[in-house]
């Protein structure tokens, strides 16, 4: 049975700062398509929800066109500002992250974010372009606008000619990532070089790539810890030392995902779990980038 007196656990970045283990993100079902403008109440509304259950850590990125929502949200929840870790990304901005990052902290209502991510490489044309891009988002570090620095949807080999020039090394690749995309050389590449995984989409084996082989360990081990089959994905990614960020617009699902801090997999549980999950393959995100047989 779930002890919800547990809190949720952090994991340590590689820069000495403290990351949650559960994200609430801002992006995905609350991407905004239309007019950027236009202000998505139903979206403050869940990010104070989120925040009212319980989460810290709050996932924005410049592409999700909805920053001045979460900057609205942590206003009105009216919650002590270093009580939380607010990550947001540079996309479109790559020309010039430190513009980019000033207007996010301007629609956030922000002096600083605790996590800035260059939301995806594929801008590079040549390992130089990230080594240049890299070293402005060790200014920012350096400036106080963001306490960590990162990125996502990198491979070991965007990431390899960071290393080589880093002064501040990426503190965390958040990532798709769930039993489906186990993501194994890349993660054993991010423990090598001390790098964070983050998991995005970590609810897919049991949303969107369902059905498959882990419904039935997922389905039983929920039985086994009275949860749903959502918190045994969420809670396996943290078992792995891997901080998962989900979302969801129904506050009894933001609540339920909680329960996740109140359990532990076992390593046999784990072990099952990754052995099924490896019989299917599922990309949900950037799949003409990595290509139908890349799953690393
Ligand atoms: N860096 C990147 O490139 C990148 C890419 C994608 C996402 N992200 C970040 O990660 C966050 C989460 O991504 P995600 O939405 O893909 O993650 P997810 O946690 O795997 O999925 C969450 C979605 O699943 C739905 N869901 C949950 N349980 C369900 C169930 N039992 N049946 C049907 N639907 C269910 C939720 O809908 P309800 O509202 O109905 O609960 C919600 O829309 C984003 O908001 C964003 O911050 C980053």
């Amino acid at each position: 049975m779930a002890n919800l007196s547990n809190p949720l656990p952090n994991l340590k970045l590689n820069d000495g700062n403290s990351i949650p283990m559960l994200g609430y993100g801002v992006g995905t079902a609350w991407y905004k398509s239309g007019d950027a403008g236009k202000i998505d109440q139903g979206c403050i509304d869940a990010v104070k929800a989120a925040i009212r259950v319980g989460y810290t850590h709050l996932d924005g990125a410049e592409s999700y066109r909805t920053e001045k929502e979460l900057g609205t949200a942590i206003k009105e929840s009216k919650v002590d500002r270093s009580k939380l870790f607010i990550t947001t990304k540079v996309s479109h901005g790559i020309e010039d992250p430190e513009a980019t990052l000033k207007k996010s902290l301007k629609d956030m209502q922000l002096q600083y974010v605790d996590l800035y991510l260059i939301h995806m490489p594929f801008f590079s044309e040549k390992p130089e372009d990230h080594q240049e891009k890299w070293k402005v988002m060790e200014s920012l570090k350096a400036q106080g606008l963001t306490k960590s620095i990162g990125v996502s949807n990198y491979r070991p080999e965007d990431l390899k000619p960071i290393l080589d020039i880093a002064t501040v090394k990426p503190a965390i690749n958040q990532v798709e990532f769930h039993p489906y995309l186990q993501r194994t050389e890349l993660v054993a590449f991010h423990k090598e070089h001390g790098i964070a995984t983050s998991a995005y989409s970590p609810l897919s084996a049991n949303t969107k790539a369902s059905p498959g082989p882990v419904d039935n360990i997922l389905a039983s081990l929920a039985k086994k810890y009275a949860v749903s089959e959502g918190e045994i994905s969420l809670r396996w990614c943290i078992d792995q030392d891997v901080v998962p960020v989900t979302t969801s617009g129904k506050e009894q699902r933001m609540s339920d995902y909680m329960r996740c801090a109140a359990f532990k997999l076992t390593p046999t549980e784990i072990k099952a779990i990754n052995e099924e999950g490896a019989k299917k393959n599922y990309r949900g995100f950037w799949k003409q980038k990595f290509g139908e047989n890349n799953w690393a």
